[in-house]
């Protein structure tokens, strides 16, 4: 089978657990391959046999192409083996971590038509020195009044890569 993986990203998270998913994917004996949403908007999902769409938060946000994507290929994606995962800080916390729970996934599910197979939601990673000012100063609000992490020298990874195998795992099954 060949999985079409499909990511928006700001600063590589994304693409990461992408790549990780195609890994994992490789390893249950699947083709796969990686796109960027901004290319694959005109790219023709008849060739593929599943499709993984993956894609950050910024500032309360999906890249807004994710919603035009959806629009244009949600009658091919809900007749194939389909799945979304999003990715942010808010799921760092246990109890903010599913589509359901996870109010930026659980919102953009709902006014969707794209009913994927599967959803998951990732925690992403805090990268404070590779941020400019404004991004800086204002992630560190946030994380203290979320009572995150406030060093603006660390960089924090709170990806769990158990749960990205686990998805994956599960992908596969529905193959
Ligand atoms: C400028 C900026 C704004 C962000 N806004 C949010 C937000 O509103 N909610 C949230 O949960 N995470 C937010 N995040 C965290 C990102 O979703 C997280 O860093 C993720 O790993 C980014 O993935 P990417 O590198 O694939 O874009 C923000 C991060 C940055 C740098």
């Amino acid at each position: 089978m060949t999985i079409l993986l499909i990511y928006t990203t700001r600063d590589g998270q994304t693409l990461k657990i992408a790549n990780t998913l195609a890994e994992h994917l490789h390893s249950a004996g699947h083709q796969t391959k990686l796109m960027p949403l901004a290319e694959a908007i005109d790219c023709d999902l008849r060739r593929y046999d599943g499709v993984i769409i993956g894609a950050s938060i910024r500032y309360g946000h999906f890249d807004r192409t994710l919603a035009k994507f959806v629009n244009r290929h949600y009658e091919l994606l809900n007749r194939i083996p389909s799945a979304f995962f999003s990715v942010n800080l808010t799921a760092r916390k246990a109890d903010k971590n599913t589509p359901e729970t996870n109010v930026y996934t659980r919102k953009f599910l709902a006014r969707i038509d794209w009913q994927p197979h599967l959803a998951a939601v990732f925690a992403g990673a805090l990268y404070y020195p590779r941020y400019r000012t404004f991004d800086r100063v204002m992630i560190q609000l946030i994380m203290r009044l979320t009572g995150g992490e406030t060093d603006t020298r660390k960089e924090v990874e709170y990806t769990d890569w158990d749960s990205v195998r686990d998805f994956a795992q599960a992908f596969s099954e529905k193959l």
